[in-house]
């Protein structure tokens, strides 16, 4: 197990878009599997729901979700199951996801790791159809809805450049950024 330093607002490398993880035999290479497995630990030892790779300082197309109760519909090739889970065995890592389908619309008061102590109301597709890799670099469709729908869509945008603050309107962004930046100073 190991613990990896999560990236905080303003690190330069939380702007950046991430790359796609190239697929070699058998899956993604070793160095991704540990990547992987140091993200899940992280991310259950601050308690979140969702990190992107790029949070933690690598540059690769990877995220790791564990929301609790959601709901969602995962297909492996030709088999697709209906899946309802508790808190710890919902984990999804997914490899270079892709959005392929995109309804409705849903508004959640989101947080995120790398920006502590700030929450907002963002509004995202409330309906999604996800493709990437799993980590043996078998093609993974997930459709989701709800919590786990505005999850997958932060962290996508995380592996973008993006953080939940930049879909804000202007007002509202300058506002939470000064507040960041009185408190990154007080430290
Ligand atoms: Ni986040």
């Amino acid at each position: 197990m190991a613990l990896l330093e999560v990236l905080k607002y303003p690190d330069p490398r939380l702007k950046k878009r991430a790359d796609e993880v190239i697929r070699v035999d058998g899956g993604v290479d070793g160095e991704i599997k540990k990547l992987v497995s140091d993200m899940v630990d992280t991310m259950y030892f601050e308690k979140g729901i969702g990190l992107a790779a790029n949070q933690v300082g690598s540059d690769k197309r990877v995220i790791v979700l564990d929301v609790p109760e959601a709901r969602r519909q995962e297909r492996y090739g030709d088999i697709t199951e209906e899946k309802r889970h508790k808190k710890g065995g919902n984990l999804i890592v997914f490899v270079n996801p892709v959005v392929v389908e995109a309804s409705g619309e849903l508004k959640n008061e989101e947080g995120c790791l790398s920006v502590p102590g700030v929450t907002s109301e963002v509004k995202r597709a409330s309906s999604i159809v996800v493709r990437g890799l799993d980590l043996e670099g078998v093609e993974l469709e997930i459709r989701a809805e709800g919590l786990l729908a505005v999850a997958i869509q932060h962290e996508m945008d995380h592996i973008d450049g993006k953080l939940f603050i930049d879909r804000l309107s202007r007002i509202k962004r300058d506002i939470i950024k000064r507040k960041l930046k009185k408190s990154v100073g007080a430290l």
